[in-house]
């Protein structure tokens, strides 16, 4: 299936201007979050051309918070930084007295595709145990750092993350891992962990064998960091597998770290001690000799989701697109289903690829040569075929895509039936669908009505199912609709993209009358997780307008 991809360079197709998005201040206060512009989307009759994708936001957020475990330099590359999330947890590592230094192209808003370059050094003597509540407020992400500041530190003091719009995401498997590594912790009644080693040197032992309930994205990374730092061995039995995990530890071992197996759900971590502790540290790699880990140079993998959210995008209007780069491997599930709905995928080399490889001579991450570039040739509009699909952990279909592949359902043609097993309440985008003109309901897995069965069983939502009936060639209708959380934004943006309705009989009934763009708001959401989405979608020859102010009722 491989043909090689136009030789365009990526980055120099995405350009961007357009007012500053607000601060985010991310999940756990989402009511806040509104900045109160929107984007207007207008139909899209076609695209064209290369989308350039950013280095992974949620591989980031984990290699910022691992470069905490790190006693010297470590160097980032193809940071995403115009993203509030990003800078929120740039925000934590400063709050606990890491140096971070914040380079590349003029990377200053959400607005502005950036690859940029974060160096971040940690000095054991600079660092401190409780990162400020404020920081940790804007970033349930920040719940990373606990790990590697418990295991330098000997302790941690971190206000719990809340939850947010998905669902109330408990910490309590991280916080099992930090007890199995050897910890006391509890939670205060004012909602802060406090966790200390127990060992009278203060750091923190292997753990064994331990077994997760459940492979936690977000446990499975504080466990890594933190066993890694331990005097002794730990083996993760039911890891979370997510290729974000697998690049936490590429950019660890690189600074001297021994973990095998990341990637799938049994990890190893040979811990090395902390420096100073002169326990077990021999010193490979990156490692100081003396214990703990030393620093690397490190590229970011490619944004799995963001890559995921494009293809979508082409498939519901109809357009060939190509992406780069990305790492095909990462994206099977997702592209197994548009194959299913009548896409067909090729895999190209990186386009500008040569180059690239070229200035990531010293990289050590093995992604860099798995990148490549995808391109998508769909059906004609109203031609995609409904598919059924259930969200599950890596290497299942991602609930991170489980809005956008609502979207491409509800431009279908035929019934689909969506079911939501990782989060308990990521349904913000459907009655947004609703207004757009899909008919969908809830049904439990079996097609019965849920809402009486949910109502009966004490998790009402979990494994809920959605019933989407695809409007195939009707097309969807504008309206304005509201995002609530980062992935219902991005699905919004793709459905005002496929609108076909014809733009109305003006006789202002409000059914959908088309009084221009669909208008989505909520953009605080979308400018944590998408860099310059709406620039990079003009950029392949989307109408797609970021305005100020509220759209007017
Ligand atoms: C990560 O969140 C991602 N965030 C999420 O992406 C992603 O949806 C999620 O993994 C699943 O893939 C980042 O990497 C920053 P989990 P995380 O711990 O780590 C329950 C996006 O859109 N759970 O794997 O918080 C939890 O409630 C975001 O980019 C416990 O019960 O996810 C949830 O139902 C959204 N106890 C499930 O596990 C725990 O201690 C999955 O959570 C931890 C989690």
């Amino acid at each position: 299936m491989t043909r090689a991809a136009s030789s365009r360079s990526a980055r120099s197709s995405a350009s961007s201007s357009s007012s500053s998005s607000s601060s985010s201040s991310s999940s756990s206060s989402h009511g806040a979050a509104d900045s109160g512009g929107y984007l207007a989307v207008s139909p899209c009759a076609s695209l064209r051309g290369v989308v350039p994708i950013a280095g992974a936001k949620n591989a980031v957020l984990a290699l910022l918070a691992g470069a905490l475990a790190c006693g010297d330099e470590v160097v980032l590359r193809d940071v995403p930084i115009g993203l509030a999330d990003v800078r929120a947890m740039i925000d934590v590592l400063r709050s606990v007295g890491a140096r971070v230094d914040v380079g590349g192209e003029d990377a200053n808003t959400a607005n502005t595709p950036s690859s940029g370059v974060v160096v971040v050094h940690a000095r054991a003597e600079d660092l401190r145990a409780s990162p400020s509540a404020d920081a940790v407020a804007k970033l349930r992400a920040s719940f990373f750092a606990a790990g590697p500041i418990l295991a330098r530190a000997g302790r941690v003091s971190m206000p719990l993350p809340g939850g947010c719009a998905i669902g109330a995401r408990p910490v309590d498997l991280h916080l099992d891992g930090f007890r199995a590594l050897g910890a006391v912790v509890e939670v205060t009644s004012r909602g802060v962990v406090e966790a200390r080693a127990i060992a009278r040197d203060g750091k923190l032992r292997g753990a064994g064998t331990h077994v997760m309930r459940f492979p936690s994205v977000g446990a499975t990374h504080a466990i890594v960091m933190a066993a890694s730092l331990a005097v002794g061995d730990t083996t993760i039995v039911n890891a979370a597998a997510e290729p974000e995990i697998e690049d936490l530890a590429a950019m660890l071992n690189a600074s001297g770290a021994k973990i095998r197996g990341a990637g799938t759900s049994v990890i190893t971590i040979e811990g090395v001690g902390v420096a100073g502790s002169g326990e077990k540290g021999d010193g490979g790699g990156g490692g100081t000799g003396r214990g703990g880990l030393g620093g690397c140079a490190h590229d970011a993998i490619p944004d799995r989701i963001e890559a995921g959210t494009m293809l979508v995008v082409a498939a519901c209007v109809g357009s060939t697109l190509t992406l780069s780069p990305v790492i095909p491997e990462h994206m099977t599930a997702t592209t197994a289903l548009l194959i299913d709905a009548g896409c067909s995928i090729d895999v190209g080399d990186e386009v500008g690829g040569e180059s690239k490889s070229k200035s990531k001579s010293n990289s050590n991450s093995n992604s860099t040569s798995r990148r490549r570039s995808m391109t998508i040739t769909p059906p004609p509009r109203g031609g995609l075929r409904a598919v059924d699909f259930t969200t599950a952990p890596y290497p299942g279909v991602p609930t991170d895509m489980q809005p956008q592949l609502c979207v491409l359902n509800a431009c279908a043609e035929g019934v689909a039936i969506v079911r939501e097993t990782v989060f308990e309440s990521r349904w913000s985008h459907v009655p947004e669908l609703r207004r757009m003109g899909v008919e969908c309901d809830f049904v439990d897995a079996d097609g019965d009505d849920a809402v009486a069965n949910a109502n009966a069983n004490a998790n009402a939502n979990a494994g809920r199912s959605l019933r989407i009936v695809g409007v195939g060639a009707r097309g969807l209708r504008r309206a304005d609709v509201r995002g609530s959380d980062l992935r219902a934004s991005a699905a919004l943006i793709v459905a005002g993209l496929a609108v076909m309705a014809p733009m109305g009989d003006g006789d202002g009934d409000g059914d959908g009358e088309a009084q221009g763009p669909t208008r989505v708001a909520g953009l605080a959401h979308l400018d944590r997780g998408y860099e310059g989405l709406d620039a990079k979608l003009r950029g392949v020859g989307a109408d797609v307008e970021r305005r100020p102010v509220p759209p007017r009722k």
